[in-house]
């Protein structure tokens, strides 16, 4: 198999990185849900040491990924497991970080459901879940390309597209989860940070 690439990934890698670096800066380990080529994944690892990084995605990303996590020389780079967010228990207990990227507008509604019923379930208080993509805000696409992306998914999948901004938060409050910071990131794009309320 040729080892997968994604130019989207590197394009947007260093923007991530940046966030993810505050959002992060607290956190030990972190959960990637649809770690797609396993870019990221690598990228993260190398450059947030702190964390320990688990990458995760449906069984037939798996090996395009551990491609490409056998290149990275760290040992703080988990091998990617195979977690499908619509089946529980996910496999893995318990983590302080959850980040996902580009993967909610992939998914069917439903499926978006259960990644935050998902995330309720490994993130204990005062973990961090932080998403990446982009989103329509009061019901409006924040750009033509983006009216035009979201064209596209649904012609190729009608229960994919652009999530609205204000559903996705509802989804994470009733996880029990308060948004953080709504980062607006290159190419119309967003990355938004949540993070499981204490209950104290
Ligand atoms: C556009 S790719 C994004 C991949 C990568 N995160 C990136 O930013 O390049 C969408 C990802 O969502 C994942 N995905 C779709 N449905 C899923 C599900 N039910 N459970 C877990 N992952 C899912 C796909 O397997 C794929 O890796």
């Amino acid at each position: 198999m040729t080892k997968p690439f994604s130019q989207a990934c590197e394009n947007n890698k260093l923007p991530i990185l940046n966030v993810l670096k505050v959002a992060f800066a607290r956190s030990q380990q972190v959960l990637e849900v649809g770690s797609g080529t396993g870019q990221h994944a690598v990228f993260m690892a190398q450059n947030l040491p702190h964390l320990s990084w688990q990458p995760s995605d449906q069984g037939i990303y798996l090996e395009g990924i551990e491609q490409w996590c056998s290149e990275y020389e760290g040992d703080n780079l988990l091998a990617p497991i195979p977690l499908d967010v619509t089946e529980y228990p996910w496999p893995i207990k318990r983590v302080d970080g959850v980040f996902s990227a580009n993967t909610l507008h992939i998914m069917s509604w439903s499926m978006v459901e259960a990644f935050f019923r998902g995330v309720r379930k490994v993130l204990p208080c005062g973990g961090v879940c932080c998403v990446y993509g982009p989103f329509n805000y009061e019901g409006s696409f924040t750009s033509p390309s983006n009216q035009q992306f979201d064209h596209w998914l649904r012609q190729r999948d009608p229960e994919s597209g652009i999530r609205d901004f204000e559903a996705v938060d509802q989804l994470a409050r009733e996880a029990g989860m308060f948004l953080v910071q709504d980062y607006e990131m290159p190419a119309n794009n967003r990355l938004l940070q949540w993070q499981m309320l204490d209950l104290e």
